[in-house]
């Protein structure tokens, strides 16, 4: 007999104003019972009232995740069909000048809190067959000056995911990473902005980051755009692999099909004004 029971899904870091935030509203709208969490339930207030249910987690601190999966656990009876792990922070330096602080932060929020989240949630999603689903970037696949650690830290992710996608196949989980372009968010807020040392060999190359960032931020779309191309093929059960959505996502995917690197290499070095940094 087929069960009446709400599909689930959990994301984390679902700030109203982030992919989180739209994708938790996606999914409401496709019949789907949301948990969207934050570090700070504060800042899901806005959630109130529209169906959509907030919880805390905090994807570096291994007892808000166990706390957070408790309550899940009890409110489901155990079950979860979808996790999206989602939180995640930028960092914008030069890897040779980079903050030991961010460094941990951004290694912490984007891969081991994701490793963590998923330990931990993944009994639920096994009970319901259910998805996992990685919010990792297009450009973790290509060089990106002056994001070496915030890249390698989504890359960590990427194989990750892949060695889970098999060692899920047995449950019948499925395991999708979504490779995000730019989503018009506040990722890129004044204070992830770079903020290169005075004395830094590349303090030159800050203004060519600033405008690339300019340049593409108008061609972003929303959050709510990013989640409607992306949800239909999350919830889709025949689907299964990667999904890349978001500005310039797909033109990422094309030209590491046929570029060779050191095109790619030649591009994003002069966007980024390396030329201009002398020893
Ligand atoms: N926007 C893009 O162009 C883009 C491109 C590629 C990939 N992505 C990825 O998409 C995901 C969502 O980013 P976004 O663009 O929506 O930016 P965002 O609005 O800043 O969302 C990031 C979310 O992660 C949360 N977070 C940070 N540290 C956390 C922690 N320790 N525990 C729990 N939550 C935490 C943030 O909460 P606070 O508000 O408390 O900091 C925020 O809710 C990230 O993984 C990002 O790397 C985005």
């Amino acid at each position: 007999m087929a069960s009446d029971r709400m599909k689930t899904v959990l994301i984390t870091g679902a700030n109203p104003n982030g992919i989180g935030g739209g994708l938790a509203r996606e999914f409401q709208k496709k019949g789907y019972r949301v948990f969207a969490t934050s570090r700070d339930v504060s800042k899901l207030s806005e959630y109130a009232g529209t169906g959509i249910e907030t919880l805390e987690m905090d994807v570096t601190i291994l007892e808000s995740i166990q706390t957070c999966r408790r309550e899940v656990e009890r409110r489901t009876e155990g079950k979860l069909d979808i996790l999206i792990n989602n939180a995640g922070r930028t960092c914008a330096q030069p890897a040779l000048d980079q903050k030991q602080s961010d460094l941990r932060e951004v290694m912490e929020t984007n891969a081991i809190g994701p490793m963590n989240v998923t330990q931990a949630f993944g009994p639920l999603i096994i009970k319901s067959r259910g998805k996992i689903v990685m919010i990792t970037t297009a450009s973790s696949l290509t060089p990106a000056p002056f994001s070496a650690v915030y890249n390698a830290s989504k890359a960590a992710l990427n194989q990750y995911s892949e060695s889970l996608r098999l060692e899920m196949v047995p449950f019948g989980v499925r395991v999708i990473r979504i490779f995000t372009g730019g989503v018009r968010t506040n990722l890129f807020r004044p204070s992830r902005m770079p903020n290169f040392k005075e004395d830094s060999s590349y303090k030159q190359c800050e203004s060519n980051y600033l405008q690339v960032l300019e340049q593409v931020t108008p061609n972003m779309p929303s959050a709510d755009d990013f989640a409607l191309s992306v949800v239909p093929k999350i919830v889709d059960m025949k689907f299964s692999g990667d999904i890349w959505g978001g500005y310039l996502a797909s033109a990422t995917w094309f030209m590491l099909k046929i570029f060779p690197a050191w095109l790619m290499e030649y591009i994003l070095s002069s966007q980024f004004g390396l030329s201009k940094v002398r020893y």
